[in-house]
């Protein structure tokens, strides 16, 4: 009989740390405990949260609580987007996580800009784009898929420059300032993306 090793989940999440995923603007990196401060910020900003699912007031033992459950996460993969400042340090701008099916090989992805003097300059585009080929070629993922509000333009427009593909609109999906809203499911398949690479 095999003898199969057993990872212990510290060995797992040390492995985990290792990751970083380096693109030309930002790099894909272990998020720190340090961050949850500015992941709090983000979360209590109406202009991020209106499009995202969070519609709570945030406290910092919510946002560490969700950090833990992110970090001890078996499906769950979240990576801090990163930039070099001027002096060359490290400086935090968003998160992305993708979410993993292992059985049927999909992932579901999310992404955040918090910082938003950096919006619309191309860094969540690479960002999701270094994702994605992680997602490909590292989970060895066969599908992933993503959810937007109809009215998140700039989103859309991200998610489409890197491959996704509109599929679905759930109408009337999402209830926002008192309006409802339809709520666009796109996809990449693993061939597609190889094919466009
Ligand atoms: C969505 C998000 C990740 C996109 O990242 P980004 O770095 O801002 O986007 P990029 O600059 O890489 O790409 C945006 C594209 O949309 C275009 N764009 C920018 N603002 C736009 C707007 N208001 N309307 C339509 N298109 C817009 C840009 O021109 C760019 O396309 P181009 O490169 O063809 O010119 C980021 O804006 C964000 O985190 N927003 C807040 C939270 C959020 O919406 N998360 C996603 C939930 S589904």
């Amino acid at each position: 009989m095999v003898k199969r090793k057993v990872i212990s989940t510290e060995e797992v999440l040390n492995f985990k740390d290792k990751i970083m995923l380096k693109g030309v603007k930002v790099r894909l990196v272990p998020p720190k405990k340090e961050y949850i401060d500015r992941f709090q910020k983000w979360m209590n900003d109406l202009e991020i949260t209106q499009h995202l699912t969070v519609f709570r007031p945030i406290t910092k033992e919510m946002q560490k609580d969700w950090y833990d459950s992110m970090i001890k996460s078996e499906n769950n993969i979240l990576f801090s987007i990163v930039v070099s400042d001027d002096d060359n340090n490290e400086k935090l701008i968003g998160n992305c996580d993708i979410d993993v099916d292992w059985k049927n090989r999909v992932g579901s992805c999310g992404i955040v800009i918090g910082e938003k003097e950096y919006h619309g300059k191309g860094y969540g585009t690479e960002a999701m784009k270094l994702l994605v080929e992680y997602g490909f070629t590292t989970l060895n993922l066969n599908r992933i898929d993503l959810e937007a509000h109809s009215f998140n333009s700039r989103a859309l427009q991200s998610y489409m420059k890197v491959g996704f593909k509109k599929e679905v609109i759930r109408r009337h999906a999402v209830y926002i300032n008192g309006v409802y809203h339809d709520s666009i499911v796109l996809s990449i398949l693993r061939d597609e993306w190889q094919r466009n690479k």
